[in-house]
């Protein structure tokens, strides 16, 4: 299996400056990502997934800002290029699927010509062959009435419906890497499944390496080769997902998998005691000590590495499962 890094962020650091003060949300942050394969980006809610997914691309709201670090793709930092070099790259090396998909939706086109657009130019279709490449792709997100669709205006489609289509529209692009945060979220478990699976379908024919951020264990156990545990803003523990679910070391990952529902039953479950903390003020050394089961005088003084405990594992933690 390769597992060459397509990505590859390194010591990634994100603040936001609020009026309230700064919240130091990633703050080196290390993360590889295995080219052809998918990665799963687990975490509680506030963990900073969606920050480290905008912040690679650049796309951060004020008054948020990366302050330091690097997100190489392909021998390039993407971190030091430029608006209009970015704009290159993203939809056609990289696409993203965001949490908000109306927002991401042209209001003034159909859906059929937003399609065909992108068709258009990453294909060279032209004509009936266009139209029907289009359908075929919303038939493929599993969108309903995929023909009479096609003249649809976002605002005349459910939420749901403008996640699938905002699917394909990134699909479409074809991209090497393709960051999906939340993509399938509030959709009913069958279409979830259907788009995982073409997810990973896509993965496999067309070398795409996809980051797929989401709070269900059973859709990352179902389609991720490797995941990567995020907890306040930090990676605590990656692994292929075969060792994470065999072998967690991290007591995080150990609290999470112990309340994990059912393999295959797609539904997400936190049952650790407390919350992550407030950004604004931090505990000290280890971000997870307070709610940790075997916490120790050290763990509020000194930061643990993450550090390889094994081919492909590692994890940042001073008292790690044995
Ligand atoms: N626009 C903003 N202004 C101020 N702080 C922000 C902003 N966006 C994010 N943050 C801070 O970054 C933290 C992480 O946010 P992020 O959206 O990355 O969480 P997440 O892991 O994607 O959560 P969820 O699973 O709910 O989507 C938030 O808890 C918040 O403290
Ligand atoms: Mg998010």
């Amino acid at each position: 299996m390769e597992t060459e890094p397509l990505l590859e962020i390194r010591d990634l650091r994100t603040y936001f400056f609020t009026s309230r003060g700064v919240l130091r949300v990633l703050d080196g942050l290390n993360l590889s990502l295995p080219k052809n394969q998918i990665l799963g980006l687990l975490g509680e809610s506030g963990s900073g997934k969606s920050v480290t997914a905008y912040s690679v691309l650049q796309q951060l709201e004020k008054p948020g800002k990366v302050v330091g670090g690097q997100a190489i793709f392909g021998g390039v930092d993407l971190l030091s290029l430029s608006e209009t070099e970015l704009r290159q790259l993203r939809g056609r090396e990289i696409s993203m699927i965001f949490q908000n998909p109306r927002s991401c939706l042209n209001p003034l086109a159909t859906v059929g010509q937003q399609l065909t657009d992108v068709l258009r130019v990453r294909k060279g279709l032209r004509g009936s062959d266009l139209r029907t490449a289009a359908i075929d792709m919303l038939k493929r997100v599993a969108l309903p009435d995929s023909d009479a669709k096609m003249s649809a205006y976002p605002h005349e489609l459910s939420t749901g419906m403008c996640q699938r289509v905002m699917i394909a529209l990134a699909l479409s692009c074809e991209p090497r890497l393709l960051i999906a945060d939340e993509a399938t979220t509030g959709l009913d478990v069958t279409i979830q499944y259907q788009i995982m699976q073409l997810l990973k379908e896509l993965a496999i024919t067309m070398n795409m390496t996809q980051v797929i951020i989401t709070h269900d264990f059973g859709i990352a156990a179902e389609i991720c080769d490797n995941i990567a545990v995020m907890y306040a803003g930090s990676i605590v523990e990656s692994a292929t997902t075969l060792q994470l679910f065999d072998h967690p070391r991290h007591p995080y990952t150990v609290g999470l998998l112990a309340c994990r529902p059912r393999l295959g039953f797609t539904r997400s479950l936190w049952a650790i005691p407390g919350s992550v903390p407030n950004y604004l003020s931090l505990p000290s050394g280890c971000r997870f000590h307070p709610r940790c089961t075997r916490v120790k005088e050290i763990c509020s003084r000194v930061t643990p590495a993450l550090t390889a405990v094994g081919d492909h594992h590692l994890v940042a933690c001073h008292f790690r499962e044995p």
